[in-house]
């Protein structure tokens, strides 16, 4: 083996897609794992040239078809997380039980290296299910294959985020805005394209044994965030303080909804700031301080929810 195949889980989301392109353009071949192949087949496909990208249907329970798939690769990379727990996803499976079991056959089959992507401010946050399953999660895993690197980002944006895009959405359609806690919950985002700079140098470098907090340039409240975006829209719009018991009660409606805007868990989380801890060596103390601003980048993209689409950034006649 050439010590360039990567096995990767949840390469069909956000940090995947971008992940899958820089690994392919530096010559690393690919193995992708989906749970459905005519869903995200061609979305996974069309990231990497012909030949550098292989795509296998199975779910995180076939644990015989993915013992087989570690055979072949000599990197394994975890992309696999929820926000929210459904019918037979629940936080323990995905973020705990599913990475402990990679990290077993990682060490089963001697791979060189395992990379968990797991989330900034788990510690903190002890009365949420979400950080309390990615902690475990990192334990199992550090416990079964000590040469795993676990990454926790802050929030991740870019133009095909949840994030970003989402936000733009709710307050082109809103006249009022909600803020819990104030919106004084602080956050480090960081742009998708230096999170996967980050990966692939743990992985070039033989980055070992670690936990990374990767965080971006600038520490930004969420509602400083809103703020910055409605900047970039032109919109101007109520941002209006919440009391906790509305937010709860609006997230137990949401809960009822097959993709939830809001879960009481989330609002527990969004108590803890999303920063990084001092506890830990962070992408900058590696080397590889993230380099792209939230509004520089957020600006690229964002006329699309502005007045006039396309069309809003010129005057063509
Ligand atoms: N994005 C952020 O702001 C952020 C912040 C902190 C931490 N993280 C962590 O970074 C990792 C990647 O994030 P992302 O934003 O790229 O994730 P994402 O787009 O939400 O999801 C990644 C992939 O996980 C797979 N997946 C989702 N639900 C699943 C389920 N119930 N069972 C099995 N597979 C499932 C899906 O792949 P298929 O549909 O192809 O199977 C999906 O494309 C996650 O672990 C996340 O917790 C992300």
């Amino acid at each position: 083996m050439t010590g360039k195949n990567c096995l990767i889980f949840g390469g069909s989301g956000q940090i995947g897609r971008h992940l899958i392109r820089k690994l392919t353009k530096s010559d690393y071949r690919v193995i992708v794992v989906t749970r459905n192949i005519h869903q995200k087949g061609h979305i996974i496909k069309t990231q990497g040239n012909a030949g550098y990208i292989d795509i296998v249907e199975a779910n995180i329970f076939e644990e015989d078809k993915i013992k087989g798939l570690f055979e072949r690769v000599d990197i394994c990379i975890n992309l696999i997380g929820i926000l929210y727990e459904k019918k037979g996803s629940s936080f323990r499976n995905i973020h705990t039980l599913f990475p402990s079991l990679l990290a077993k056959l990682c060490k089963q089959n001697n791979l060189k290296h395992f990379i968990h992507l797991s989330a900034l401010g788990i510690n903190e946050a002890k009365d949420s299910d979400y950080a309390r399953s990615k902690l475990n999660g990192e334990k199992e895993i550090l416990k079964n294959f000590p040469l795993s690197t676990i990454l926790r980002p802050s929030v991740v944006y870019s133009v095909d985020d949840n994030f970003t895009t989402n936000f733009m959405t709710l307050l082109t359609r809103l006249p009022v805005f909600p803020l819990y806690y104030n919106g004084k919950t602080k956050f480090m985002p960081i742009h998708s394209s230096d999170l996967v700079n980050i990966i692939h140098n743990v992985i070039s470098e033989n980055v070992y044994s670690q936990i990374i907090e990767c965080v971006g340039p600038e520490t930004l409240s969420l509602k400083e965030i809103i703020e910055k975006l409605l900047n970039l829209i032109d919109k101007r719009r109520i941002l209006l303080p919440m009391p906790l018991i509305f937010g709860k009660l609006t997230a137990k409606f949401f809960q009822l909804l097959p993709k939830p805007l809001l879960t009481e868990d989330q609002l527990r989380l969004l108590k803890y700031d999303n920063i990084s801890s001092g506890k830990y060596k962070t992408n900058t103390d590696i080397g590889l301080p993230a380099k792209n601003l939230f509004e520089k980048e957020v600006e690229k993209y964002c006329y699309m929810w502005k007045q006039g689409g396309e069309y809003s950034k010129k005057n063509f006649y």
